[in-house]
C-alpha cells in the first residue's frame, strides 16, 4: 500500500476543514502524476465543488428565485464570484452590463466595484429591471449605484460614453455577441474588461454537430477576440464558460 503525497503535507486531515471534502486518496494503490493526474482527475466535481466555493446571501437567492420564476438563466455563483472579484481587480467605477435579467449577476458586479461605483444595467425587460431594483436594495445597495435603462443592447449602447467604462459584462442576446464586442472596444477604458457568459453553450460550442445561428457567433466570437491585438484573453471555466478579455 503506497501513502498519498499529501499525508505529509502540513494541512493534510482525514476530516473536512471549512467545507472542503475529506480527502479520498489517501489508500489508493497508485497515484497518477502529471499529465495522467490532470487527465483522470474528476473534473466534473472539481468544477461544481468551484462553482459552490463562494456562498450566495438572502438578497441573491431572492433574485435567483425569481430568474426561475420568469424561466431565466442567471449567472452561477462561481460565475457570479468571478465576477465580482474582476470587477475589484479593476476597482470598477463604472460598469455596462448587458442583460440585467433579475439582478443576479448585478449583485456580485456591484460587491467587487468601488463603494462609489454605478452600474449601468440595460434589458428590454422592465418587470425584469423592476425585480433586480429590488434585490440590490434587498442586498444593500442605495438607489443610486444602478442605472436602469429599458431597451436593446445595440439601441442603447450607441448612446454611452467612449472610454468612459472600466468593465462590460455581456449576458444579452448571443447572436450579437460580435457587436457587443465591438460597442464594448469603444466603451472600454485602456485597462478595462470585457467579459462574456455562456460561452460553452452547454458543450454546443465544441460539439462537431449541426449547431444554431448563436453557437456560430459564439465561435466566431471567440476566434476574434483570441485573435485580437488589442485584447488579452481568457476563458474561465466557470459555469457555462466565461470568456474574458483586458483591453490593451
Ligand atoms: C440570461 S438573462 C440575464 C441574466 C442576468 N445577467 C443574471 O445573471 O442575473 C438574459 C437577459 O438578456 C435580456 N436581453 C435579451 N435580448 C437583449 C438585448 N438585445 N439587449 C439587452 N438585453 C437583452 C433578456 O431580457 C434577459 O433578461
Amino acid at each position: 500500500m503506497s501513502v498519498s503525497p499529501l499525508s505529509s503535507h502540513p494541512f493534510s486531515t482525514h476530516s473536512p476543514i471549512c467545507g472542503f471534502p475529506a480527502p479520498t486518496d489517501t489508500v489508493t494503490a497508485r497515484q497518477p502524476r502529471g499529465q495522467e493526474r490532470a487527465i483522470t482527475g474528476n473534473r466534473q466535481t472539481s468544477w461544481a465543488f468551484a462553482d459552490a466555493f463562494v456562498a450566495e446571501d438572502e438578497a441573491l437567492r431572492w433574485a435567483r428565485d425569481r430568474a426561475r420564476d420568469a424561466g431565466l438563466r442567471s449567472v452561477s455563483p462561481g460565475t457570479g464570484a468571478a465576477l465580482g472579484m474582476l470587477a475589484a481587480t479593476v476597482e470598477a467605477k463604472a460598469v455596462a452590463e448587458i442583460g440585467t435579467g433579475t439582478g443576479v449577476s448585478g449583485i456580485h458586479l456591484l460587491h467587487g466595484m468601488r463603494p462609489d461605483g454605478v452600474l449601468t444595467t440595460v434589458d428590454p425587460e422592465p418587470e425584469r429591471q423592476q425585480f433586480a431594483r429590488t434585490a440590490f436594495q434587498a442586498a444593500g445597495f442605495a438607489a443610486n449605484r444602478a442605472r436602469f435603462i429599458p431597451g436593446r443592447a445595440l439601441d442603447v449602447l450607441p448612446r454611452l460614453a467612449d472610454g468612459g467604462y472600466d468593465l462590460v459584462f455581456c449576458d444579452g442576446d448571443r447572436t450579437e455577441c460580435l457587436d457587443y464586442l465591438a460597442e464594448s472596444l469603444r466603451l472600454l477604458r485602456p485597462g478595462g474588461l470585457v467579459c462574456f457568459e455562456g460561452v460553452f453553450a452547454d458543450g454546443r460550442t465544441v460539439d462537431s454537430g449541426p449547431q444554431p445561428v448563436e453557437v456560430l457567433r459564439l465561435r466566431e466570437l471567440l476566434r476574434a477576440v483570441r485573435e485580437s491585438q488589442d485584447l488579452v484573453p481568457s476563458l474561465l471555466p466557470v459555469g457555462d464558460g466565461l470568456l474574458c478579455a483586458v483591453k490593451r
